[in-house]
Order: structure tokens, then C-alpha cells, then sequence
């Protein structure tokens, strides 16, 4: 089976989130499973350099300017490269100019490479033909529409959720630039408050819905998290699965991770907390070293943590984050950082984020909502014990360190509910209690580090699913 990714990200070659990890690590797990993955991706500078990639088709207009497809093949991931030097030869992020403003014209960037995908499977623009596409977020949802609305095309099509919040709005004056059909912009169609959203085209025209986690599939069905769609995923119940992520055991595994003193029992820990503690500046402590490793938005509920954190530190415990977004959360965080016990750094740092993730005791998330959540996956790896809302992904990956799960000796972690800051506080006051039984702490790191956390079952959930919608009538 031949399966054609579409996104706007992949690790290694472009990140800002979990969705390139995703994206990057499907294919080689679902190689595994006899399907075979080709990844279309925008063209980003940095990308083109990266991979060169030889031109296989070329269009002569392509939502304003002539475009071509490059075919590369680049850390044994197959790619198709979308050249299109008026959309995406630009100096800045995938999704906004250097000053951190959004490109005016991503509905036309992420249009264009979703219209791509559907010639792809259509033209056979590059000699070859997928049996299903997976499009991942907004950025690819537009592909169905294209392929089965304007282009009459059977393919299959599953559309992943990996974030709802992020909508792909436009407004209705772009629909001719879109080449979106005034016809459909109705509430059956991709109307959505009076603008254009993407993100619902993929809704109602994928064959399959599918998000990063079982629990974020229901919640999804709810107002509270349905982004305002949550009637259009009620519609699609019925063609609604929620698979897991995993991780990629290969760059996050403890016993080679070159970038700390690997470790292969949760005893090699303090060696790497003590490096931890040195490179981010912190004194020795009596009670557990937290870290966190997190994009700074709203989703994560840091700001909670800020005011949760005395719960940790008048227990002798430490904070060491690191991460970027949000500049009022960043601000909070530098003056959070005056306490001695609390450590900083504002940005994005492959290595430090690997030392962190090793050297601490334990990694805070504390989001509002969490379709699946990767850190935590990374803790449970290195023996890092995840204390996480009750949500999403991270509701589904951590067994809380109940006295029944205790007493079986299955526990993992924290959860905490409902999300708000006494609840984070009291399960860092829990945090320390348990931290200082160092028997039912060892026992916790030894139950995390055992807990399967990566491609296995998943690839082979994705596989039998798009073996299904392929063989549908
Ligand atoms: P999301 O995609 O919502 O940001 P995930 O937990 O799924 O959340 O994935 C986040 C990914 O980005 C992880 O691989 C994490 O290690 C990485 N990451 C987030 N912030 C940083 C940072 N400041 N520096 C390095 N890596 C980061
Ligand atoms: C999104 C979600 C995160 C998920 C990632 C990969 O960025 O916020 O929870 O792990 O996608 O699916």
C-alpha cells in the first residue's frame, strides 16, 4: 500500500512542535506494517538546501507563480517538496515573518501545497499514484476538498487532527484565491462563522477523522474542546478513531542518548542531574528537580504553574524550564526565575531539551488540553516521573500514583483534575511526599521506564485503518 503524507512539518527537516515528530516518524514505522509513505511538504529555503531533490513536475501557476515538484529522499524519509519560491521562499518560520507575525497569505501558502497533494493523486504528476492521503492539521485539509470536490477523485482521504484550535481561517473574500467554491461556503460546507475554515474542509470531506489520542477523540465531541467544530465531529462520529502517538525510541532512549551520561536504571539519573543543576545554574536541593520542556501558549497552562510554583519550592523542590512563545509568559517566567530555586531559559534548544528531560526528577505539564503530548512519553522513557492534567493524550499515557495503583505496582505518575492552580499545587505537594519515600519513588521510576511508549501498536492501528478505508467500497 502506497500512502502520500501531507504537512507543513517534519523532524528532522523542519519543527516547531510534536507534529513534525509525527510526521517524521510515521513512515518508518509504518514501513514496518508493508505501507509504504512519501511526505509532500512546502518548500522552505532551508528545506530546498537541505535536500535539493530532483524537479519531477512543474506548474506554470500555482496560486500566483509558476511552482515545482522536487523529489528527494532525505534521513530515509521519501519526499515531495513543493518549490514555490512566491509562497515559500522566505526568510522566518514556517508560519510567520521574522517578527513573529503571521504570513498574511498562509491560507493561500497551505491551500497551494493541499492542491498539490490532490494533483499528486490525480495527474500522476510525479509518475505515481498513492492508494490514501493522510493530510495532518489545517495546513493539508484542504486536499480532499480539492481532490474529490473540483477533481472527482475516489482516493481515499484520512484527515489527522493534531491540534484543534488551529482552525485555518480565512475570510470569505479569498474564496476565488483559494479556489473555493462559493456553493460550498454554507454551514455543510467549509463555512464556519462567517470565514473560511480549512480546518473544517478536511472534517467534512476526509473519508476518516483521526486524532492523536483516545481521550482527545471524545473530548472533541464536546463544546468545552471542539473548537467551536464540535457538531461537525458529532456528524462524523462514526468515522472518528483516536490512535496514539509514540516516540521515536531511537533519539530518545536513555541507554545512548548522546547527549547525557546515558543511563540504563533510573540509579544513572543523578549524574545527569547534577550536570542538569550546573548548566542551568541551581544549588544543590532536598527535594525534586521539575522540569519542562514546552512551546509557552495558553494550551499548556504554564501560567498556572507560575502560580503553583511556591507549592514545590517551600518543599525544597526546583523548577528548570525551558521554552519560548507567548512574551507575557516569557516576562513571567525571567522574573519567576529570581527565586534561586527556579531556572530559565527563553528559546529552542534540541540539546538542553534532551539534559532536562535526563537530569530531571520530574516534568510538569499542566495543559488545558492536550491531544497527546510527547514530553511526557520522553519521561516515562528516561525515568522521569510525568505530572500531568487530566486531559487528552496525557490522560491516556500516565496511571496516577493512586494507593490502588501504588499497591499493584503500575503507577507512573501524577494526574491532576480539574486544571487549575490549587489542583497543580497539591499534586506537587503529592510530588514531594512520594519523592521522599525513596522506595515508592524508585518503584515509580522503574514502572515508567518500563511503560511502552513507542511506534508499535499505533503504526499497526494506523496500517489496519488505512487498509480499511483503502478496501471500502
Ligand atoms: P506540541 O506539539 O503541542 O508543542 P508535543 O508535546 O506534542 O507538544 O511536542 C512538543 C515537541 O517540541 C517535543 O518534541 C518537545 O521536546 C519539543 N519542544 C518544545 N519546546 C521546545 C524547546 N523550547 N526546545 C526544544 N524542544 C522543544
Ligand atoms: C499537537 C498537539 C500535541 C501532539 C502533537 C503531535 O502539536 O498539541 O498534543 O502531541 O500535535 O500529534
Amino acid at each position: 500500500m502506497q500512502v502520500l503524507s501531507v504537512a507543513s512539518e517534519c523532524a528532522p527537516l523542519v519543527k516547531t512542535g510534536g507534529l513534525a515528530d509525527v510526521v517524521g516518524a510515521l513512515p518508518e514505522a509504518l514501513a514496518a506494517e508493508g505501507v509504504g509513505v512519501r511526505t509532500l511538504l512546502p518548500g522552505y529555503p532551508d528545506v530546498i538546501t537541505k535536500a535539493k531533490g530532483k524537479v519531477v513536475h512543474k506548474w506554470q501557476d500555482l496560486f500566483g507563480g509558476p511552482a515545482r515538484l522536487r523529489e528527494a529522499k532525505v534521513a530515509g524519509l521519501d519526499l515531495y517538496l513543493l518549490d514555490a519560491p512566491h509562497l515559500f521562499d522566505r526568510e522566518g518560520g514556517p508560519y510567520s515573518a521574522p517578527g513573529g507575525l503571521d504570513w498574511p497569505d498562509n491560507a493561500e501558502r497551505f491551500a497551494a501545497l493541499s492542491y498539490a497533494a490532490a494533483m499528486l493523486g490525480d495527474e500522476h504528476a510525479a509518475g505515481w499514484e498513492p492508494d490514501l492521503i493522510h493530510c495532518h492539521d489545517w495546513q493539508a485539509a484542504l486536499t480532499p476538498y480539492y481532490l474529490k470536490v473540483l477533481r472527482h477523485r475516489p482516493t481515499p482521504v484520512l484527515m489527522t487532527i493534531h491540534n484543534m484550535a488551529f482552525l485555518g481561517l480565512a475570510p470569505p473574500d479569498r474564496l476565488d484565491a483559494l479556489q473555493l467554491r462559493e456553493t460550498d461556503f454554507t454551514r455543510d460546507g467549509f463555512e464556519f462563522w462567517g470565514q473560511i475554515s480549512m480546518l473544517k474542509a478536511g472534517l467534512v470531506w476526509a473519508d476518516h477523522i483521526s486524532t492523536v489520542s483516545p481521550t482527545y477523540a471524545a473530548e472533541l465531541l464536546r463544546e468545552e474542546f471542539g473548537a467551536g467544530l464540535h457538531g461537525v465531529i458529532q456528524s462524523r462520529r462514526a468515522d472518528l478513531s483516536g490512535i496514539l502517538n509514540g516516540i521515536d525510541e531511537d533519539v530518545w532512549n536513555p541507554a545512548t542518548d548522546p547527549h547525557i551520561q546515558a543511563y540504563k536504571t533510573a540509579k544513572g539519573k543523578a549524574r545527569n542531574r547534577a550536570k542538569l543543576r550546573k548548566i542551568m545554574g541551581l544549588p544543590e536541593a532536598e527535594g525534586p528537580l521539575c522540569v519542562v520542556v514546552s512551546r509557552l501558549s495558553h494550551q499548556k497552562g504554564l501560567d498556572l504553574l507560575l502560580d503553583a510554583l511556591p507549592a514545590l519550592t517551600s518543599r525544597g523542590g526546583q523548577l528548570a524550564l525551558l521554552g519560548s512563545g507567548d512574551p507575557a509568559l516569557e516576562r513571567a517566567f525571567h522574573a519567576a526565575a529570581a527565586d534561586l530555586n527556579v531556572a530559565v531559559r527563553i528559546g529552542y534548544d534540541e540539546v538542553l531539551a534532551h539534559q532536562l528531560i535526563a537530569g530531571g526528577d520530574a516534568i510538569l505539564i499542566p495543559s488545558r488540553f492536550e491531544p497527546c503530548g510527547l514530553t511526557q512519553l520522553y519521561g516515562l522513557r528516561y525515568g522521569t516521573i510525568p505530572v500531568v492534567a487530566l486531559t487528552g493524550g496525557l490522560a491516556d499515557t500516565v496511571i496516577t500514583a493512586s494507593p490502588a495503583a501504588l499497591a499493584r505496582g503500575v503507577a507512573t505518575g501524577l494526574q491532576f483534575h480539574p486544571v487549575t492552580a490549587d489542583a497543580l499545587a497539591l499534586a506537587l505537594d503529592r510530588l514531594c511526599n512520594l519523592f521522599q519515600s525513596p522506595d515508592i519513588w524508585a518503584q515509580l521510576q522503574k514502572n515508567a521506564m518500563a511503560q511502552p511508549v513507542g511506534w508499535g501498536p499505533s503504526a499497526r492501528a494506523y496500517a489496519d485503518l488505512m487498509k480499511r478505508l483503502m478496501n471500502a467500497p
